[in-house]
């Protein structure tokens, strides 16, 4: 069996992100540019959970993107005539972070032709798994993670109780229905924020929802998932959801655990949560925090003009 630098046995080798969405929260930007490509700060949203994929060991991202939207992988291409010119130029920061999105994994495509939600995008991804992948990630590119770090204790736990592993954020209850929500329990290990799920609602109303703890976007998932995806039947907005399957595997005693995050995250695929994470991302980069929190204290400290 394959095995991690640390010698224990690697849990998945492929990264599959759903980015078919029309992006109609960022329209009329998303006319002409996907909004996986719009920036926080200056590093496109799809290349920050690229290198979160690549840190927890993915060597291969399969992007499920939709007619029209080639320009999400072309952006993983290499650009070599751009990189001589500013090798010549002597920038080489500019350089290395030109370079940084193509040397981060693989990356292939397979398109979604029509947009019947987020487990038919999954389920488009099977063909590309080779047999011996047992498990793959799903990383969904609204949520921005911080820090990143999750998928390799969603890792952990699925190496100590197999299964499925989710990543859950623990959200007011006026916000659970934009959410998948868990009815979990403690899965009396050493660490209470690993939980085991007893079951899963998509969308739910707030009076209905069976806990706060809501899906963030970050799924660890038994290749067993597909069987499931293709016996669902249209749920929540119609739509072929996700969590319907994972519900299906538990009612069939697959075992699906959630790890709580108790870090940040951000939606980006609205523009308050894109501004959010853009303040977010700058007040933590060298080059800016600084002079941009003295900017934003005192622009927070003037009068409106
Ligand atoms: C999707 C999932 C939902 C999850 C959410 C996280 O919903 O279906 O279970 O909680 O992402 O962002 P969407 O935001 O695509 O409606």
């Amino acid at each position: 069996m394959e095995t991690t630098s640390s010698n224990v046995p690697r849990q998945f080798r492929t990264a599959v992100v759903p980015a078919a969405g029309l992006g109609t929260r960022f329209l009329p930007t998303t006319k002409a540019v996907p909004k996986e490509l719009l920036p926080v700060v200056d590093t496109p949203g799809i290349e920050l959970v690229a290198e979160e994929a690549a840190q927890a060991g993915a060597d291969r991202m399969v992007l499920v993107t939709a007619p029209g939207k080639e320009s999400v992988a072309a952006y993983f291409a290499e650009e070599r005539e751009l990189e001589s010119l500013l090798a010549r130029r002597g920038k080489f920061d500019l350089l290395e972070r030109l370079r940084n999105a193509p040397k981060l994994l693989d990356v292939d495509t397979v398109v979604q032709q029509r947009p019947l939600g987020l487990g038919h995008a999954v389920l488009q991804a099977e063909s590309t798994l080779a047999a011996d992948e047992s498990a793959f990630v799903v990383l969904l590119p609204d949520d921005l993670v911080l820090p990143s770090g999750v998928l390799e204790t969603m890792a952990r736990v699925r190496r100590r109780y197999g299964g499925s592993v989710l990543c859950a954020i623990d959200v007011p209850r006026e916000s659970v229905s934009a959410y998948g929500v868990f009815d979990a329990v403690p899965a009396f290990g050493a660490d209470p924020d690993v939980l085991r799920v007893n079951g899963m609602v998509e969308k739910p109303i707030a009076a209905d929802a069976p806990s706060t703890l809501a899906a963030a976007g970050r799924y660890l998932l038994d290749r067993a998932v597909f069987d499931a995806l293709r016996a669902i039947e249209p749920g929540a907005g119609g739509e072929l959801q996700l969590t319907d399957a994972i519900a299906a595997l538990i009612d069939q005693g697959h075992p699906v655990h959630v790890v709580v995050h108790r870090g940040r995250r951000h939606d980006i695929g609205n523009p308050m949560g894109l501004l959010h994470a853009s303040v977010d991302l700058a007040l933590r980069r060298e080059e800016y925090a600084d002079t941009f929190r003295s900017w934003l204290h005192s622009r927070l400290d003037s009068p409106m003009l």
